[in-house]
């Protein structure tokens, strides 16, 4: 279960559609186009999707990486989310396809047999569990569920070190940006072991500013080539000491 606070706050993200699980303030569109596109191109680089696969999307939102996930044919991908709002609206909006399902989940026990999913994939919910235990014991519920050596995708906001987030304008906490080395010990302690990670240092890249400002529509063909090459420029860059960076991961069942 999450409490009143997330429940109306992811509820009411819900409304707002993919905006609100991305920067729900970019009513334009291009800093989530921007986020979105890079996510993916790291999701698809690393997670190589084969035909047998069976996928989670843990904290699917409005299902926007568990539709794409879809296209790619594979066995089955089943959406989880503990905001029935998002569910709804996921459900609204891609229901058509046979491979893909979206399910409410409680908030502990996963609804699947152990040893279940090839792989699961996770972006920007961990940092929302913000109590320790509920996050260890998400941890091995993911692990429950996954294949022996299947592995695990995540992408997160990362600090040099932990770090509280207030929800704007209150005091409550509904963010907890925990370092890479809080989540390698984490997931280590509870029965992975570490793949890879790497911090997503794009918006400090070249063209991230030229693209959010507004890029002219008959040149966005290029987009993906130039968020290409920020990746590609900014992989190697320390995690900011002050600000935070997303960061990709990737752990394996042992
Ligand atoms: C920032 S959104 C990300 C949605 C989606 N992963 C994406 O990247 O488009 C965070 C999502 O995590 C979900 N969430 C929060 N706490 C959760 C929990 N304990 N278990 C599963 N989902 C959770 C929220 O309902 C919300 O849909």
């Amino acid at each position: 279960m999450i409490d009143n606070f997330q429940k109306n706050l992811w509820g009411k993200r819900a409304s707002l559609g993919g905006r609100g699980v991305l920067d729900p303030a970019d009513k334009k569109g291009f800093k989530n186009r921007y986020i979105d596109l890079t996510h993916k191109m790291i999701l698809e680089k690393e997670m190589k999707l084969s035909t047998s696969d069976k996928v989670l999307d843990f904290g699917c939102g409005t299902g926007r990486l568990t539709f794409w996930i879809a296209n790619f044919k594979i066995s089955e991908v089943i959406g989880l989310d503990v905001t029935p709002e998002m569910i709804d609206r996921a459900q609204e909006k891609y229901s058509s396809k046979k491979n893909l399902k979206f399910l409410s989940y409680n908030g502990s026990k996963i609804q699947f047999p152990d040893n279940y999913f090839d792989k699961i994939l996770s972006v920007w919910v961990l940092q929302h569990i913000v109590e320790e235990s509920k996050f260890r014991e998400t941890i091995r519920e993911l692990g429950r569920v996954l294949k022996e050596n299947g592995q695990i995708f995540f992408i997160e906001q990362v600090m040099q070190r932990n770090s509280l987030e207030k929800y704007p304008q209150t005091d409550y906490i509904y963010k907890l940006r925990r370092s890479s080395e809080n989540y390698i010990k984490t997931f280590q302690e509870n029965g992975f072991r570490l793949v890879k990670w790497y911090p997503i240092n794009a918006r400090r890249g070249i063209f991230y500013k030229f693209i959010v400002i507004g890029f002219p529509s008959f040149l966005s063909f290029f987009i993906p080539l130039l968020i290409r090459i920020d990746l590609s420029l900014t992989r190697w860059m320390k995690v900011s000491k002050d600000k935070y960076t997303d960061s990709f991961f990737t752990f394996k069942e042992v």
